[in-house]
């Protein structure tokens, strides 16, 4: 699917494919210490990516690329399901978790093309896909960093509400997105 950004600039979204890892690997190594430091499911590193996507239906990865260039500008991941480890503390707020019909979503934009409405237009495509996948429910990769202004704003603005607060590394948030 072809749109455009803020900036004027054309951008295609689409799952990653298994011919993306070295153009995934150089985005990963391109992105500032501050948006690795917010971005977790993986480490950063060739093998860690490959071992990530080894299981095809475990976890899916989605991207935007830019289309005079080709290269890949935004990186975001779904888990079919919750994690295991955020299982106790998402029971915590009172849900029932489900496998089924709840994923478990991480977002990232490169630097440069933060803010341009590249991270909105990814997410609205792959909630298209989700909905298509029988998906209800949306739930963030190990919450967001309370300090993260631009992604708890990002959440809020596509229809997240906050489950809760917890302490780790600092102050973050369970938020989650229902009847997607
Ligand atoms: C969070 C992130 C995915 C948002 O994607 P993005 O492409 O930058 O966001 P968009 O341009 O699509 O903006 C969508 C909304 O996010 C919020 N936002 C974006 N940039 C912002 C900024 N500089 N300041 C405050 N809020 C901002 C706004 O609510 C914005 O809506 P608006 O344009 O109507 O005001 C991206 O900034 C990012 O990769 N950040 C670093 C990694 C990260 O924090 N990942 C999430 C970990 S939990």
């Amino acid at each position: 699917m072809i749109v455009q950004a803020k900036n004027n600039r054309q951008i295609f979204l689409r799952r990653l494919k298994i011919d993306d890892i070295d153009r995934l690997f150089q985005y990963l190594q391109n992105l500032s210490d501050e948006t690795r430091k917010r971005f977790g499911p993986h480490h950063f590193d060739r093998q860690s990516i490959i071992d990530f996507y080894i299981n095809v239906d475990e976890h899916l990865g989605y991207v935007a690329l830019d289309i005079d260039t080709s290269e890949l500008i935004a990186y975001s991941i779904i888990r079919i399901g919750y994690l295991e480890h955020d299982r106790f503390r998402l029971q915590s707020y009172g849900l029932s978790l489900d496998n089924k019909t709840d994923c478990t979503f991480a977002p990232s934009v490169a630097d440069a093309w933060q803010s341009c409405g590249v991270g909105d237009h990814l997410f609205r495509f792959i909630c298209t896909e989700l909905k298509g996948y029988g998906i209800q429910r949306v739930i963030l990769w190990g919450g967001v960093q309370c300090d993260n202004e631009k992604a708890v704003n990002f959440y809020y603005k596509n229809g997240f509400r906050t489950l809760g607060h917890f302490e780790y590394h600092g102050q973050n948030m369970d938020m989650i997105l229902e009847n997607l």
